[in-house]
Order: structure tokens, then sequence, then C-alpha cells
């Protein structure tokens, strides 16, 4: 029987040219999965029928915009994610989704091994393969761009010799990966990383330079999840796309940095991402109302290294899931609703109420109206600091003690 190739399809040069590829290096039928995650662009129908004019025996689109939104864009919303405090994952979180898609493809069609259009530098060739094992270890894994020697020029030669239908000559000097969450752009002059970028390497948002008067909006959360803006009911895809169209027209969510990838390489990344953030900003303070000192104290440890897992491709490791045990319960109270500005760059929360918050006004009031014991505090400071006070003791005892610096001078200077 001949073998069977599920190859992750995103309709572009490399992964058309990887059909006929994979075809005559292995002698395999290949079967294009093409995964909906809100990319945009093309018609998927273009798309499908593009993968059987190249040679794919079988080809079919997933729409997976909600089952992207619902179970991966929520717990990364819920986890605050954002590798290195500042990306948010756009990326790391499209390919599980994606992966679930190729195993269930290379099931249904019998297929023994599973492709995928990445290079041997990035992070994604490692995401597809750990998912890919996690979900299916008996299945194979190809990449015909790093393991069948397919670059570029070879790609457009090849397209050109066996006439398939797809442009060669498109001159995008990026690589560009986009889904409902976000849109990263990398190489090209943005390998110079003292090159700032320019203003087409923007698609999501508008310039924050001058923008629009400021949009002001509420929010709803339930249990950490976003279900209304402005009253209105939302699905988490609708309140994403919502919050796109509008935290992008302000210029929101755009950030450019020098990220360190699991493969050891540090490299430039540009990303736009309004919606997420503008979410992340409302979700943050909602939580800073409504979840407990010390577990949220612990949840922000947690939650660096829950981003740093879905980075690094163990979406479905065992900790990861352990991660999101913890993070689930931390949401328990995370209900109530954020007033949201949104204006030339910002998303700045402006107003917060809860049902269970743990904001008491009269705790925190300084007028008349104060419930807060005074006279308790006296006594907790003096146990609070009494190890630090014993520990100072014993290092004057020792001629330790801290040098306080000579009267009215600065220590050291
Ligand atoms: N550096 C980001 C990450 O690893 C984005 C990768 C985007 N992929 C691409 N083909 N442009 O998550």
């Amino acid at each position: 029987m001949t073998e069977r190739v599920v190859l992750a399809y995103s309709g572009g040069l490399d992964t058309s040219v990887g059909i006929g590829w994979i075809a005559e290096a292995t002698g395999a039928e290949v079967i294009a999965v093409a995964v909906d995650v809100g990319q945009g662009g093309e018609d998927l129908e273009a798309i499908r029928r593009r993968a059987l004019d190249c040679g794919a025996v079988e080809a079919y689109v997933a729409d997976a915009r909600d089952e992207f939104a619902d179970e991966y864009c929520m717990p990364a919303l819920k986890a605050n994610g954002m590798y290195m405090g500042r990306y948010p994952l756009v990326s790391a979180l499209s390919r599980p989704v994606i992966v679930k898609h190729l195993v269930r493809a290379a099931r249904q069609f019998g297929a023994t091994t599973v492709a995928h259009g990445c290079t041997g530098k990035g992070n994604d060739q490692v995401r597809f393969e750990v998912g890919i094992t996690s979900l299916g270890p008996d299945l194979k894994c190809l990449a015909p761009i790093r393991d069948l020697a397919l670059t570029r020029d070879k790609a457009i030669d090849y397209a050109t010799t066996h006439d398939l239908p797809i442009s060669t000559t498109k001159a995008n000097p990026f690589s560009i990966d986009q889904n409902v969450w976000g849109r990263a752009i990398e190489t090209g002059f943005l390998e110079d990383i003292w090159n700032g970028p320019t203003k087409d390497v923007y698609t999501y948002t508008d310039s924050p330079e001058f923008p629009p008067v400021a949009d002001e909006l509420v929010l709803r959360f339930e249990r950490g999840v976003p279900v209304a803006i402005d009253g209105v009911a939302v699905t988490p895809l609708q309140a994403i796309q919502e919050m796109n169209r509008r935290a992008g027209a302000q210029g929101v969510g755009r950030i450019d940095m020098v990220e360190d990838r699991l493969v050891g390489i540090k490299s430039r990344e540009v990303y736009e991402a309004p919606g997420a953030m503008a979410l992340i900003a409302a979700h943050q303070e909602l939580e800073n109302v409504t979840v407990e000192r010390e577990q949220a104290r612990y949840k922000r440890l947690v939650e660096v290294r829950w981003s740093e897992l879905v980075y690094d491709g163990q979406w479905f490791s065992p900790l990861k899931g352990s991660l999101d045990a913890f993070i689930e319960d931390t949401q328990r109270y995370v209900s109530g609703e954020v007033r949201l500005e949104l204006h030339g760059g910002r998303a700045t929360v402006n107003g917060r109420r809860s049902e269970s918050a743990l904001y008491d006004f009269n705790l925190a009031t300084y007028d008349t109206g104060d419930s807060f014991d005074q006279s308790a505090a006296r006594g907790f400071i003096e146990l609070f600091g009494l190890s630090s006070k014993l520990a100072a003791a014993r290092d004057e005892k020792f001629g330790n003690a801290p040098d306080l610096g000579t009267q009215g001078g600065i220590a050291g200077v």
C-alpha cells in the first residue's frame, strides 16, 4: 500500500511545492490540510483547490477559529501569557491547534507521516514535532524545507518547471505568521536590529501617531473570559475580533523585540496584537481586584513558566496541564467589569467593578467611614520585622553592622 503523508498546508509557495517534492522524494501520497485560525487573507476554498492542483490526493480546510479562540487564546488570556514579559505567544498558540487537526487527518486518511513547512532555525518546527509525537507517538515527522533541502530558489524553480498555480514573483521581504490573536513579522531589513520597523510592516494596527479620538469601552468578564463588550454579549472569538478592530484603530499592541528562541538564536521580532494586548491589560486589572494577594503573587510566577512552556512547544506536556489547573482555579472570582480607554497606542484601565471584589472601600479609605483598625498595624510590624531585628543585632555583635556612610553624603562616595 502507498504510504500517505499529511502536510500542514498554508497555500504559499513553499508548502505548494512541498506537495510534489514530498511525493517525488518519498513516493508517498500527500494529503494537504489547511487550518483556519483567523489568519484572514485568501479564500480558503481557493487554497484547497490549489493543493489539489499541486498534486495532493486529498485536501481540506478546517475552520478552527472558535476552537482556537476558546481553547487556546482564552487559556493564554487567563495566564496573561507573554513570553519574556512581552510577546503574547501568537504563533506558539496556533501550532497546537493545527497539530490537533493534522493528527486527526492522519488517523482519518491512514497516514504514517505528518509534514510541515518550517525551517531548521525556528521554534515552530519544535512545536509541530513535539506536538505531533505527543498526540500520535507512532507518527513520523517530515520537514521538506529542512530535511529534503527545499530552498526558496529550488522552490521557485520547481514551481516554474512544473507550471504550478502559484505566484513565484511576489517579493514580500517578510516572513509573516498571523492569526486572530495577532501577527508576527520577521526577516528582511528587520534583521538589522538597529533598523526601525517601517509603516508597511503593520496591517492589524494603524499608526498610533495621529490617533482618532479616544475610544472607551466596558468589558465584562466571567471567570477570566470576556463575555460582553458595552453590554453586548460576545463569544471569545467575537471579543478578540472586536478588540482587534477597536484597539487596532488606536495602534495598540505593537511590539518590537529581540527574543530568545528555543534553538539558541536571538532574533528580532515585530508583533502586532491589538486585541490580545488590550484584553490582557483589562484581565490583569480585574485580577488585581479579585484575586487574593498570595494567590496573585504565586500566579505571576506560574504565568512566566506557563508562557515559557507554551513558547517552547510544550502545550501538551504534563507540567503545562498541571499549571493550567492552577490557573483555572485562580479564575473562580475573576468576574466583573473593566472600563478601558484605547488611545494613541495605549490601552488604559480607568475603572473596575466586581461583585466578587476583594477591594473594600471602607478598609481602603482615608476619609470618614474607615473601618480599618489602625492599632493592629503596630503589633503586626513588630512581629513581621522581628527576624530582621534579631539578625541585625547579631551582625552588630560580630562587627558587621551596615555602613551608614558619612553625614550628608552618599554611602561609598
Ligand atoms: N518568533 C515567534 C515565535 O516563535 C514567531 C514565529 C513566526 N513564524 C513565522 N514563520 N514567521 O513564536
